[in-house]
């Protein structure tokens, strides 16, 4: 029987034994299986069976050959991998083909590799770039590698800038992980993009907000769609300002419906998220998750009714039980790691979520009703996004403060917050509601505009 031991066992003894026991084992299994257990191999290896395997016709067989052919850094196999970059069907297999020569580390590979770069597949020409960048400094591998700036697919593009293009930025002033006491447990009653003006750049570490549902409720008013739009995209591109590198936000939104203004007129529905979302690609979001927000049927307005009676077709309208939080992560090219590095031991283990964490990207969570605001977030749902997207004692941002749920929530956990709310009732309510034990043992400060502005200066 074929097992691990034996083809170990062959491999040590040399003398050509695998080809052999590859021609004895016809069936692709047992060639694959052998490959893949090869391990390293010494630099006296006869590959010599190792051409024609990759005509073989299973592609599993032919990918495993290649890569054993890239562990022999042997560049008399460059122009045979070449061909099956040419000729092979299977685009791992040809993927494979130019990570083995990128793998041999040999000056002579790189201009195969070089040839790659024009290759229709964007994940063939980003390993290619991979195998050239070993040769750092090389100014032929620059030449050749900076036009890609310019490359069609946005994978190319984001590797080459990493490499070539980002400038080290001007470390903030401030650690990551710290912020400003002046903005530590902070409500301002004021219009949400002044008051952001005022911030210095990288000042919070997380946002997370339920902007205004246009004009489906009574505290927006805007004189156009578009006019909300670019209003959003305004907020947006400040939070984005204001946010520290690599840290989330998290908007919550949906689609709303305006009603009918008379029998003769129908209503309209505005797909909020979808538009916003090319407005935060642009201003330097990546987009990282789309969370739904599921809410029981009994608990929304019910639109299904018509139908029930008249069961025509394209007069279905569903009951809409859910909302989206689209999360996003202010572009860098550094990875979460990173993130993560910048905060003490102590910090990340007394951050760690707790077992029993949503392990879904439908969250299950019943809305929540307050005699005062007419939308305000379950403090749940605040939970978890405060805890699955921030540390202990980061500054956690709501520019659409509301009656304070996002504070309130932030604080329990250990974080601090900075809410903005333009209407002066909601802040009041929100002041109220710290006499009535909400923010009690908080040292929280209600700011107008005007006195936010002098505290910072
Ligand atoms: C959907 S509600 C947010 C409710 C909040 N999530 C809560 O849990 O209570 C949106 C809030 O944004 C406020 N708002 C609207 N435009 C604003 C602006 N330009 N600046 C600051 N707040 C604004 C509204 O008054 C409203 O309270």
């Amino acid at each position: 029987m074929l097992t691990k031991e034996h083809i170990k066992e062959v491999k040590s003894k040399g003398n050509g034994g695998i080809g052999h026991l590859v021609k004895l084992y016809r069936d692709s299994s047992s060639i694959s299986f052998i490959l893949e257990n090869l391990g390293h191999l010494p630099n006296d290896f006869d590959g010599s069976f190792l051409p024609d395997l990759l005509q073989h016709k299973s592609s599993n067989v032919r990918l495993w050959t290649v890569k054993t052919i890239g562990k022999l850094s042997n560049e008399d196999y460059l122009k045979l991998l070449k061909k099956v970059i040419q000729n092979e069907e299977d685009t791992t297999v040809r993927r494979e083909a130019v990570s083995s020569i990128g793998r041999m580390r040999n000056p002579k590979a790189k201009k195969y590799l070089f040839e790659v770069l024009n290759d229709n597949d964007p994940k063939v020409v980003c390993q290619a770039i991979r195998g050239l960048l070993v040769f750092r400094g090389d100014k032929d591998v620059e030449e050749n590698l900076q036009p890609l700036i310019n490359h069609q697919n946005e994978m190319v593009r984001t590797v080459i800038y990493k490499e070539f293009f980002a400038t080290q930025k001007t470390p903030s002033h401030q650690p990551h992980t710290e912020s400003f006491d002046y903005l530590k447990n902070v409500i301002v009653n004021g219009d949400t993009i002044e008051t952001m003006k005022l911030l210095q750049d990288e000042s919070v570490h997380l946002t997370f907000t339920s902007p205004p549902y246009y004009n489906a409720r009574d505290y927006s008013i805007y004189p156009s769609y578009k006019h909300y739009l670019e209003f959003l995209r305004d907020v947006f591109q400040q939070v984005h300002r204001i946010t520290k590198e690599g840290r989330f936000l998290i908007v919550n939104t949906s689609p709303i419906i305006i009603p009918r203004v008379s029998r003769s007129h129908s209503s309209k529905r505005y797909p909020i998220p979808f538009d916003i979302h090319p407005y935060l690609m642009e201003m330097g979001w990546e987009f990282i998750d789309d969370i739904v927000w599921m809410k029981p049927e009994a608990s929304v307005k019910n639109r299904i009714g018509g139908f029930q009676q008249h069961r025509k077709p394209l007069g279905y309208k569903p009951n809409s039980v859910t909302e989206y939080l689209m999360v996003y992560r202010k572009s860098t090219e550094k990875l979460l790691d990173w993130n993560i590095r910048q905060y003490d031991w102590t910090t990340v283990k007394e951050s760690k979520v707790a077992d029993g964490f949503e392990t879904t990207n439908v969250w299950k969570i019943d809305p929540c009703f307050d005699k005062v605001h007419s939308a305000v977030f379950p403090v749940e749902l605040c939970k978890r996004v405060i805890q699955y997207y921030s540390f202990k004692h980061d500054l956690v941002f709501d520019p659409f403060g509301g009656s304070g749920t996002v504070g309130k929530t932030a604080k329990s956990l250990d974080r601090y917050f900075f809410l903005t709310e333009k209407d002066e009732s909601y802040f009041g309510y929100m002041q109220s509601k710290k006499s009535n034990g909400m923010f009690d043992e908080y040292p929280t400060k209600f700011l107008s505009l005007k006195d936010f502005h002098q505290t910072i200066k």
